[in-house]
């Protein structure tokens, strides 16, 4: 089929099935414009939360997916592709969890949403890169918290919070080669460029970054209002390459460029128009949570969603 008869397609067999598409602002740009809605992953959890469709499409990676099945179980939930795995979610297995557990009983877990429904079922507070501190400062210094996976997003919460953690060795294959050199580099040679940094990139623990003036920290949807908001004509973009597609559409006066032209998350790039139009039609592949985790997971996102 040509694309147009595909996106025809897609948009008569959404209607048709009560479907809703949720897309990550990684994804490819003509997945992200056959969306409903294109969000951060808190905001793409809420959004599959609240919806009335009958069938969420998740363009987005595994673990996501999962997360709405375990918020809306009574929905059927599909992924336009499959092995759209990731680095971070599995560096960590629940058994690594109950080992922490066994060793410490009054501590607290709290993983970041990049993690399986398994991890999470172990876990006390999920949280994401745009509620991390939130969560973390409610929790306070008394306790002795277990943050997992992410180690720079646990030693940038840990620099702004003052709160210390044991932290998880896990990282992103895509935000990890973001050096505080490259970041530096990046400054000197845009010096009137904003430079917004999703945390989970290298240098987000760094103080020479963290002190810079023009550097700041985001979730994706962080990134977007920022860029909205400034007044600044030029950012560096020290995240992945799909982001870029939604910052030019909603800003098109302004220069976005990207950190390094390889920060590309290979498993959001999986879902194509193809798989789009056939997870629609063949309503494949389903993501299904076993009912006894998805029980034991859903309260660490619950108390995410109540502090966030
Ligand atoms: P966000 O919370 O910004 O959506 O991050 C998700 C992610 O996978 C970043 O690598
Ligand atoms: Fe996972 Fe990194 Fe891809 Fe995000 S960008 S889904 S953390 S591999």
């Amino acid at each position: 089929m040509e694309t147009q008869e595909l996106i025809n397609q897609i948009k008569k067999l959404k209607k048709e099935k009560n479907a809703i598409i949720l897309a990550h602002y990684y994804a490819d740009p003509i997945i992200q414009d056959q969306a409903d809605y294109i969000g951060d992953s808190l905001g793409l959890a809420r959004e599959a939360g609240n919806t009335s469709a009958d069938i969420i499409v998740f363009c987005g990676v595994h673990f996501m997916a999962e997360t709405a099945a375990i918020i809306s179980p009574q929905k059927k939930v599909l992924i336009p592709a499959q092995r759209c795995g990731c680095s971070l979610a599995e560096s960590i297995t629940g058994k690594d969890i109950q080992n922490w557990k066994a060793n410490n009983p009054d501590g607290i877990v709290v993983s970041y949403v990049n993690t399986t429904a398994e991890v999470k079922a172990e876990t006390d507070y999920c949280c994401t890169s745009s509620n991390a501190l939130k969560i973390i400062n409610h929790l306070g210094k008394d306790k002795k918290i277990f943050f997992t996976p992410d180690k720079n997003l646990g030693a940038y919460i840990v620099k702004k919070t003052g709160i210390q953690m044991e932290l998880w060795n896990g990282d992103c294959c895509v935000h990890e080669p973001i050096t505080t050199e490259m970041v530096l580099d990046m400054s000197a040679k845009y010096p009137e460029a904003d430079v917004l940094i999703h945390p989970e990139s290298n240098c987000s623990g760094d103080d020479q970054i963290l002190n810079l003036d023009n550097a700041y920290f985001y979730s994706t949807a962080g990134i977007m209002e920022h860029a909205k908001k400034s007044d600044k004509k030029q950012f560096i973009i020290a995240t992945e390459l799909g982001t870029l597609h939604q910052l030019t559409k909603e800003n098109p006066s302004k220069e976005f460029i990207l950190i390094h032209p390889k920060t590309i998350c290979g498993s959001m790039k999986r879902v194509k128009l193809q798989g789009l139009y056939e997870a629609l039609e063949k309503e494949q592949f389903e993501v299904i949570v076993p009912k006894e985790i998805a029980e034991k997971a859903i309260h660490s996102i619950t108390k995410m969603l109540e502090i966030s």
